[in-house]
């Protein structure tokens, strides 16, 4: 009956839930263009079943949840989702991840059903480039998204965004003026190799280095801070003088999974202790009984590696397990 605690003493506290594995982008980072197999509607779980699955993750020490896709916004009635997970003891941060495309005529329902705050990817601020990474979609409408964002009181308004090399790498700079200028906090995440470790991959992976260099060489002062709300992996900075911050997500060049707290639940109903492993349980099994659902949790916990192995396949070294087949767009970060 104790906490969720793994094989390495890491206690979880955080359930990333993912909804759809549909999108309304295709976001070259995360899906190919065409051709993607969506799972069919039916074998979704439903919200009664994401609902139970935290009920009993709840028991063990489980507080806070984050809504996931493919693209969350684009599952109906979201917020009836939302109320059911707010009313459910223990839970006191429900967050979301979102493209931001649907969010501002979505913002206030959700916010009223119990979300408490958004993370939205923006990972460049050209349409003409955003056309080019995002596939699909328009920035006005992401843009749009963060401003309602703001108006209905999501508190803290982080933006994801990834950094490939030769493609926004020369916008560090206006990131980082957008987060001195603006109360937003702006986070640059490391291209992961999730479900397609390929040549393209290498050579877009771009390190966080050149961050904290760009910020020096515009004259930038920031300062380390721990008091970003939130239970991610990011290294959080702020800005001296300015109204926002931001923070490093390094899986690669600076790998964080002795603080990993989490377990991800797939909208096709499997536990996955790990982003980057194969490992997962299907939660159907054990639906329905309190008992079934408290040994899955456990046994996700005995399966959790150490850590991920994104560095040695960067390296092109061997692996000590096999890492997932699934694309970014199946497991919702
Ligand atoms: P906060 O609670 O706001 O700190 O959220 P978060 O940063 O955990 O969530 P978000 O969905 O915004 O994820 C930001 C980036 O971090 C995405 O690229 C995720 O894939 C990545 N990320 C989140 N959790 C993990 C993790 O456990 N391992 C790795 N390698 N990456 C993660
Ligand atoms: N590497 C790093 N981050 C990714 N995301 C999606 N795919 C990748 C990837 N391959 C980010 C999105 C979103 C979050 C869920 O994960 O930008 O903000
Ligand atoms: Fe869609 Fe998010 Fe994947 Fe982009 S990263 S294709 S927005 S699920």
């Amino acid at each position: 009956m104790g906490p969720l605690m793994d094989r390495f003493g890491r206690e979880h506290n955080y359930l990333r839930i993912s909804v759809t594995d549909r999108c309304n982008l295709r976001c070259v980072y995360c899906m190919p263009e065409e051709g993607v197999e969506f799972t069919d509607t039916s074998n979704l779980l439903s919200f009664e079943q994401i609902t139970e699955v935290v009920q009993s993750a709840a028991r063990f020490g489980v507080t806070k949840l984050r809504i996931t896709g493919g693209e969350p916004l684009v599952r109906k009635n979201l917020d009836q989702l939302i109320r059911m997970l707010a009313s459910i003891p223990g839970i006191s941060d429900i967050s979301m991840t979102t493209n931001g495309i649907l969010l501002a005529p979505q913002a206030e329902a959700l916010r009223d059903a119990g979300l408490n705050r958004v993370n939205i990817s923006l990972d460049t601020l050209s349409s003409a480039r955003f056309k080019f990474i995002a596939r699909r979609g328009e920035l006005r409408r992401v843009l749009e998204g963060i401003e309602a964002a703001g108006r209905v009181g999501f508190d803290p308004i982080k933006l994801n965004c990834v950094l490939l090399r030769g493609v926004n790498e020369d916008e560090i700079g206006d990131f980082l003026q957008m987060a001195y200028e603006q109360p937003l906090h702006v986070r640059f995440i490391e291209y992961m190799p999730i479900g397609h470790a390929d040549d393209n991959w290498r050579k877009q992976y771009l390190p966080l280095t050149r961050v904290l260099e760009i910020a020096d060489e515009r004259g930038m002062s920031y300062r380390s801070r721990d008091d970003v709300s939130g239970s991610g992996p990011s290294d959080n900075y702020e800005i001296i003088g300015g109204r926002g911050s931001f923070g490093l997500i390094h899986p690669i060049s600076d790998e964080f999974c002795k603080r990993c707290n989490r377990l991800r639940l797939t909208a096709d109903g499997y536990l996955k202790p790990c982003l980057y492993w194969m490992e997962e349980l299907n939660v159907r099994q054990a639906l329905g009984s309190e008992d079934a659902m408290e040994a899955l949790l456990r046994k996700a916990l005995d399966l959790k590696p150490e850590s991920h192995e994104m560095a040695a396949t960067l390296a092109g070294g061997t692996l000590s397990h096999v890492p997932t087949e699934r694309r970014m767009s199946q497991i919702g970060g």
